[in-house]
This record gives C-alpha cells, structure tokens and sequence, in this order.
C-alpha cells in the first residue's frame, strides 16, 4: 500500500540544519534537517512514513530495518545527512497494490506470523532484501533463523515466522 509522503514541515530545531535530498519509494524528497537526524526519525517524522517502527534505536532490534540502495539497512544507525542521495524503499512501499499484499506479507498474514505485529515492518524488509538477492536461497530450518537473526521478535516464539518465510518461498516460487 503506498502512502503519501507528507509535504514539508516548519524546521523547529536549533540544530545546524543540512539539506538532504534522496529517493524514497520511487519519490523524490528533498528537507532541511538537522545533522543529527536519524533517518528512521527523517522517515516517520519528516515524511510520515510510520511503518518504519523504532525499538531499540541502537541497532539491535532490526524493527527499523528498510532498503538503503537496495540492501536491508538500519535506519536507527544512519543519519539522514548519511542517506543524501540514496535510494531508500521503506515497507509503505511493498504490498502489490493498495488491495494486494506482498507474498511475504501473505505468508504472514496466512501463518500467523505476527502478533503485536511490532516487529514485523522490519521482518519483512529483511526477508525481503533477502529474497531479492541473486543466486540460490537457503529456506532450510537453519537458513530461516540465519535470515531472521538480526530481528528480534517479542511475541510470536518464532516459530510461525519461520513457516511464513518457508511459505513465502513457496508463493514466489523460490522453493
Ligand atoms: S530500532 Fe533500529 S535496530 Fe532497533
Ligand atoms: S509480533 Fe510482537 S514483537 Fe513481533
């Protein structure tokens, strides 16, 4: 589902402010903010795109997980300032169609993969990233943890998780 990304705000920070201009879902943006500004703050904040969550905000958790030119990224370790000109895809971005989820989204929903569904944002643009990588895919039981090793999950125990992705593989046809 694509949402729209939120025109401009007032600058309040006193902050010695940086314009940066990227690439966020195919949209070109462009904001002066401060130099200190996480890019997981420029995305939810700046842009409104709130799918992007923020746990740990030191890099453990992987909730904050999107594409940076084309690689699975935290977006609480990069600065905005740091991201000037990349390419970022955030999880607005890849359901098919407003109506039509992802298959990995699919496979989500149809494996019971979330709960709280905090984590899952993030889960599924590791996952995806992943995917999308050239040559063979490893969907045994020890690829799957190896895949979901950098997202920590509260809820689910894993193990639904780890069918969704097995699923995944099967509705995109990687199995
Ligand atoms: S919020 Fe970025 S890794 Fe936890
Ligand atoms: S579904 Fe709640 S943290 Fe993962």
């Amino acid at each position: 589902m694509k949402r729209t990304i939120k025109p401009s705000i007032p600058e309040r920070s006193e902050d010695p402010l940086i314009e940066v201009s990227l690439t966020v879902n195919g949209e070109a943006v462009t904001r002066k903010v401060s130099m200190r500004m996480l890019l997981s703050d420029f995305l939810r904040h700046e842009l409104g795109l709130t799918g992007t969550h923020v746990g740990c905000e030191h890099g453990v958790c992987g909730c904050c997980t999107v594409h940076i030119d084309g690689k699975a990224g935290r977006s609480c370790l990069t600065l905005a300032a740091q991201a000037n000109g990349a390419d970022i895809r955030t999880i607005e971005s890849v359901a098919t169609s407003e109506t039509v989820l992802h298959p990995i989204q699919q496979a989500f929903k149809e494996c019971h993969a979330l709960q709280c569904g905090f984590c899952t944002p993030g889960m599924v643009m590791n996952i995806l990233s992943r995917f999308e990588e050239p040559g063979p895919l490893d969907l045994s039981d020890e690829g799957i943890r190896d895949m979901l090793s950098g997202n920590l999950c509260r809820c689910t125990g894993y193990i639904n998780i780890i069918a969704a992705v097995r699923r995944a593989g099967e509705l995109t046809g990687r199995t």
